[in-house]
């Protein structure tokens, strides 16, 4: 697949989003990515990012960092003392749960979005499973499977991997540095020099092929043009809070594996420890 320069193709009107496929369940994987923001164009897009950012708008960024701050002390206060493994204790549920009570939508499951997550992008992960996360996604927020249910899921789905990324990458920065910088420069570097998300993909209208376009060393961690991400103040938000209550811990081993995938760079495990 070609590789395009970030900062002129995700302006440029001549690349689109590929389409996403066809068919599925009435609520399933397939009935979100055909009803959201991220897989759309033109109008379209428009107005269902109108919708997210609209929801986006309503959420307190301080009380949200304050919340994630919290949520991360109860588990690793719950741990007394024993080994905590960050990403599956911490980067891949607090996230979820603060903007869950920012939604208030209190029954909607962690687990739920992070499988609906992997099967997001079309080709990324088993459908099947994603159908019945996505289901459940549906009930929770009152049924209807409708572009607002579709707008509140999405959020969810969009901030779950690459929330979780940016978590164990900025940990692991701060972990393995012997500097006491403040948490905020530590997050804004890793953005820069260890995003989560890197790399999207494009139709070109020219040739009718899917390019990559690569976000990684772009200076562009939350992308740009009209698709660029809406949650980057929340992210940051969440991002800062969980930091705060992990310094003072360490690292169990300086070992570290990443999930299998070329979109996105999320470390598999970290093991942290008082
Ligand atoms: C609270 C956490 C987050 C929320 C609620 C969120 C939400 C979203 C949404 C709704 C979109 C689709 C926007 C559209 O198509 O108009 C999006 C796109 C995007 N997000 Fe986020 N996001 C979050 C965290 C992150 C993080 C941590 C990163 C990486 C540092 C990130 C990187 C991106 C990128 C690169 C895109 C654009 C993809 C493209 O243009 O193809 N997001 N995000």
């Amino acid at each position: 697949m070609p590789v395009q320069k970030a900062s002129a193709t995700l302006a440029d009107p001549a690349f689109t989003i590929p389409p996403v496929p066809t068919g599925g369940p009435s609520a399933g994987i397939n009935w979100l990515r055909r009803h959201v923001a991220r897989f759309a164009n033109g109008a379209e897009h428009d107005r269902r990012r109108l919708q997210v950012t609209s929801i986006l708008a309503t959420v307190d960024l301080a009380g949200l960092r304050r919340l994630a701050a919290e949520h991360t002390r109860a588990v690793l206060d719950d741990a007394d003392g024993r080994p905590v493994d960050l990403m599956a204790q911490v980067a891949r549920v607090v996230p979820i749960d603060v903007l869950v009570a920012a939604l208030g939508a209190p029954s909607v499951r962690a687990s739920a979005v992070a499988v609906a997550a992997k099967a997001y992008q079309p080709g990324s992960g088993p459908e099947e499973p994603a159908d019945e996360a996505v289901r459940e996604l549906v009930e929770a927020f009152g049924g209807t499977p409708d572009e607002s249910v579709a707008a509140k899921i999405a959020l969810l789905v969009q901030a779950c991997d690459a929330t979780a990324g940016l978590v164990g990458n900025a940990a692991l920065a701060m972990l393995r540095a012997d500097t006491n910088r403040p948490v905020e420069t530590i997050v804004a570097e890793t953005l820069l020099q260890d995003p989560p998300v890197r790399m999207t993909r494009r139709l070109a209208a020219k040739t009718g092929t899917v390019v990559a376009v690569d976000l990684a060393t772009s200076g562009l961690p939350f992308g740009a043009g009209p698709h660029q991400c809406p949650g980057r103040d929340h992210a940051t938000a969440i991002t800062i809070g969980i930091l705060e209550s992990v310094e003072g811990y360490q690292l169990t081993d300086l070992n570290i594996n990443y999930e299998p995938s070329t979109a996105l760079r999320i470390p598999a495990k970290l093991v942290i420890v008082r």
